[in-house]
């Protein structure tokens, strides 16, 4: 018999799961991981601020926690339903956040010989989960000198045979770009035409004037998913959700949620379905005005600015700028400064697998004080790292 004190764990030969993990840096390094409580201007997050429970106006003190319903709240599912036109409530899947439509969608729809053409830079979760599955990449990148422009033709060619999934976000994350609806419609055929699904990540959605149609309104190849941690500062609820037209991948998605996690937390679902019910157009009316205040704070700020240039966004509330390319600054420097030094937080390039000359910059979390100081502290931090 063994020493009882070895403990022998087959884990520890180094063995890599069927699913690939690994923690990336946008999680290790995130706000809420470094501490709020060390941050002074928070311009990192790609949210508007978060809501307090108390503002709510909901009693939740009679709420009984059993199970709920599996696909999610019917009444939250027919109103998330009634936004689109040819959606009826079980076209909808309530999730943990995006984050678990997301992992849900492409651990459904791809094995390791299938082929996927990602949108780059992303959000991690649309990159990282098919490359934990290990299938086979193309990445349809966004380039800066032409304006961060979706290229068709070149998404067209990137298709193969085996392509089994074309994922995008629009509003993009981290560019802020947007997709008119012709594009969309030209996206939507070309996977049609090729037999493929389409993931459109529409988290930011609602943070768009004129937005295009909900994408998987257009055709049952589209998977929409969508979120309350953005647009409507809720990402403590871990509240999110997915719709097909599709029956058959909609059980299959479904399965998997049961696997995962049965149902969603009861007294999530009630703060969501009463927001999403009572709450959000008020709510949405008010944070567009901040969204939109900020939007010009930053726009002068940036329009002054001889270090940095940028594509200006036009969803959404984050930018994508990046530090001139003459500029000889000592980048490192840079970011530990602007970190320590003058307690202000963005997303570095490194977060979205790109050149740190490149940093997120989130407008609709801060108050419009906080914003105006943190991109204050941006330019100090720039100044005190030029290379002379
Ligand atoms: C485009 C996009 N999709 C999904 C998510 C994940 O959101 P959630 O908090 O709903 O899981 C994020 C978070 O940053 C995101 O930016």
């Amino acid at each position: 018999m063994k020493n009882k004190n070895i403990l022998h764990n087959k884990d520890d030969e180094n063995r890599e799961g069927h699913l690939a993990y690994r923690r990336t840096p946008i999680e290790k390094e995130s706000p809420e991981e470094y501490g709020y409580e060390n941050i002074h201007h928070n311009l990192a997050e790609s949210s508007v601020p978060d809501v307090v429970y108390g503002d709510l106006e909901l009693d939740l003190k009679n709420i009984t926690l059993s199970y709920g319903d599996h696909l999610g709240n019917h009444q939250l599912r027919q109103s998330i339903a009634e936004e689109g036109e040819s959606f009826k409530s079980d076209n909808v899947l309530i999730t943990t956040g995006a984050a678990g439509a997301l992992f849900i969608v492409a651990t459904s729809l791809l094995k390791p010989n299938d082929h996927a053409v990602l949108l780059h830079p992303n959000y991690v979760a649309n990159i990282e989960t098919p490359r934990a599955i290990r299938c086979q990449i193309d990445y349809l990148r966004l380039v800066y000198e032409d304006k961060f422009k979706l290229d068709l033709e070149k998404l067209e060619q990137l298709i193969k045979p085996n392509t089994k999934v074309i994922s995008l976000t629009y509003p993009q994350n981290p560019t802020g770009t947007i997709l008119t609806e012709k594009e969309l419609n030209e996206v939507v055929a070309l996977a049609e035409f090729n037999g493929c699904t389409l993931i459109l990540d529409e988290t930011y959605r609602d943070m768009t004037k004129n937005p295009p149609s909900i994408a998987a309104s257009l055709s049952s190849n589209v998977i929409s998913v969508s979120s309350f941690s953005k647009a409507y500062g809720l990402p403590g609820i871990r509240s999110g959700w997915l719709i097909t037209q599709n029956e058959r991948l909609m059980e299959r998605f479904l399965a998997a949620k049961e696997l995962i996690f049965i149902c969603n937390s009861i007294i999530d679902e009630a703060i969501a379905t009463h927001f999403y019910v009572n709450k959000k157009q008020h709510f949405l009316k008010n944070i567009q005005g901040h969204v939109r205040a900020n939007f010009e704070s930053l726009k002068d700020w940036i329009d002054r600015n001889p270090y940095l240039e940028w594509i200006e966004p036009q969803g959404g509330c984050i930018c994508f700028p990046r530090i001139e390319m003459d500029l000889d600054v000592d980048i490192e420097k840079f970011y530990f400064l602007l970190k320590e030094k003058y307690k202000t937080f963005v997303a570095p390039g490194h977060w979205f697998e790109v050149d740190k000359r490149f940093m997120r910059i989130g407008f609709g979390y801060p108050s419009n004080q906080e914003l105006s100081a943190g991109l204050q502290c941006i330019t100090k931090a720039l100044e005190d790292s030029i290379i002379s």
